[in-house]
């Protein structure tokens, strides 16, 4: 092929990858994705049922001993082989590119969802506006509003009330997509970020100063100390922290290949992840303090009145917003937050499969966007806005999360580390200009504890859910949705790697292709562009 001459990683013209305009900006998307609706309603209900204060121990050594080197994992892969997650892994080794597909069939399947979701709040901030679901809080979301089919099943009966708020996420999130990189994705989380920071904190500190308040900040922060014993505990600090981070599902491989080359890659890792650790432990404040109210109101016991994800958001917080003073703005506040937290991790999990596709198939990022997007935004609102969404919401999250991230973290770590010998370079690239360099230490972590826990846990919850039917679905409900689903997107998986990269794919991108050779041996040459 005859390409322009360049200098030493100078890119060709033509073939210039988009880059985040600046770090400041990486940081910010990548705390955009990772703080989502798993901080807010997740993580509170996790640490409550797992011994409250004491759980803090668990969950910082889950970050540190897998959240941060597996986060750095993703770095250096898409980093390194500056691609998104099916063409960075195919660089890495031709036959790990199905690991890649694997992570966008994932984030399929989570963006299915994570819409409807987000559509449900920004529906609940309009609706605590009038406190719409009057004294019946459970009867209005099951009811009225989500209009739930009485048997566990697969409708098609569309609810118009949820329809078109589905309908304005997904043309929202679109027209965000299409823009690219740097006009859509990083100036969205520009915007969407500080409100979300403003709202959260106005709530946190308008919770903070309802009565019976600091009852349910005693609830979540009175240690267990016994439950460091179980180790079901410690195995829920590991399983939440992927989600939470956003790890081990393409995202954080996706946004590093669009950092320039010479980035202090271990530096921003850190900021993002105790960025998201602040933001999630100020959500359980935030919504322990709020439960404590509720159950001083209702004269009962904080445990009494604690509930997680779904009943959390849709049921327990519309009760506090009826009966707190300013309950509106305390409403408003709270699904505001959900809906701008979700929007920036929502966009995080498309880019992942847009990205996938322009890479494989060479197609712009208009087209790649638009044809990517549509069906996903299809399969979502028809799936999503009818009666039975709940009941399907419930089971591809569970199996999502554990045989979907989960399974493909432990087979990328054994791959990566045990399989292809390929942490000591990877640990040499993340160092390279990173303010804190990696070596033995990381190795050891992703390569030697990562697959140890992962195994255990992948083997724990296949024991439970094996043994027990999810959420008391009938098993063939769970059998489609869930264990045929997880094994869908491994099949999905091999069956995407195995149609050719388009002969305008980026696996010929000559800004790559002139790095090849020394990529695949020790050194990188040093690249030319300013550092960030
Ligand atoms: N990291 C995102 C969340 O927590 C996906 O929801």
């Amino acid at each position: 092929m005859n390409t322009p001459s360049s200098t030493q990683g100078a890119p060709v013209a033509g073939a210039k990858r988009e880059v985040f305009s600046s770090r400041k900006l990486f940081i910010l998307s990548a705390i955009g994705s990772a703080a989502g609706l798993g901080n807010i309603w997740r993580f509170p209900y996790v640490a409550y049922e797992n011994g409250g204060g004491a759980f803090l121990i668990p969950y910082l050594v889950a970050i540190l001993c897998a959240g941060i080197p597996l986060l750095f994992l993703d770095y250096s892969v898409g980093h390194r082989y500056r691609g998104s997650a099916p063409l960075a892994y195919r660089r890495l080794n031709r036959k790990t590119e199905v690991l890649g597909w694997w992570q966008v069939l994932i984030c399929f399947v989570i963006a299915i969802y994570y819409a409807a979701i987000i559509a449900w709040a920004a529906m609940y901030a309009w609706f605590s506006v009038t406190k719409a679901w009057g004294d019946d809080a459970e009867g209005f979301f099951m009811g009225e509003f989500l209009q739930v089919a009485g048997e566990v099943t697969v409708s098609f009966d569309i609810v118009s009330a949820v329809f078109f708020p589905i309908l304005a996420v997904w043309a929202i999130t679109v027209i965000i997509m299409v823009a690219g990189v740097n006009k859509g994705i990083a100036r969205a989380n520009v915007i969407f970020m500080p409100l979300l920071v403003v709202m959260f904190v106005l709530l946190v500190v308008q919770s903070v100063f309802l009565p019976g308040a600091i009852d349910g900040l005693n609830a979540f922060f009175t240690p267990n100390w016994e439950a460091l014993m179980n180790p079901g505990v410690w195995a829920a600090a590991f399983g939440h922290i992927f989600f939470s981070l956003s790890v081990a599902f393409g995202i954080m491989v996706t946004y590093s290949s669009y950092l320039r080359r010479k980035t202090d890659l271990t530096g921003s890792g850190y900021v993002v992840a105790f960025a998201n650790s602040g933001f999630e432990i100020l959500a359980g404040i935030g919504v322990f303090a709020a439960l404590g109210f509720m159950a001083y109101n209702a004269s009962a016991a904080v445990d009494e009145v604690v509930s997680g994800g779904i009943g959390l958001a849709f049921i327990a917080f519309p009760t506090i917003v009826s009966e707190a003073p300013f309950g509106s703005l305390l409403g408003v506040l709270f699904f505001g937050s959900l809906v701008f937290a979700g929007l920036t991790s929502l966009i995080s999990i498309l880019e992942v499969i847009v990205a996938a596709f322009q890479d494989k198939l060479g197609w712009n990022r208009k087209a790649a966007t638009l044809i990517v997007t549509l069906p996903i935004a299809l399969i979502s609102i028809a799936l999503f806005s009818t009666t039975t969404s709940l009941y399907l919401l419930d089971t591809l999250d569970a199996f999502v999360n554990q045989f979907g991230i989960l399974a493909c973290a432990l087979v990328a770590v054994i791959v990566i580390g045990a399989g292809l010998g390929a942490l000591p370079k990877l640990a040499k690239h993340l160092s390279r200009h990173s303010s804190i360099k990696l070596g033995t230490g990381w190795m050891v972590l992703v390569g030697g504890v990562g697959p140890a826990v992962l195994g255990y846990m992948l083997i724990n919850e296949f024991q439970t859910k094996i043994s027990e039917s999810y959420s008391g679905y009938p098993a063939w409900f769970n059998g489609i949705f869930g264990w045929g689903m997880a094994g869908a997107l491994i099949v999905g998986a091999v069956l995407l790697s195995l149609v050719p990269w388009s002969k305008k794919s980026k696996l010929a991108d000559p800004e790559f292709a002139e790095h090849k050779g020394k990529v695949e041996g020790e050194e990188l040459p040093e690249p030319a562009g300013k550092e960030y």
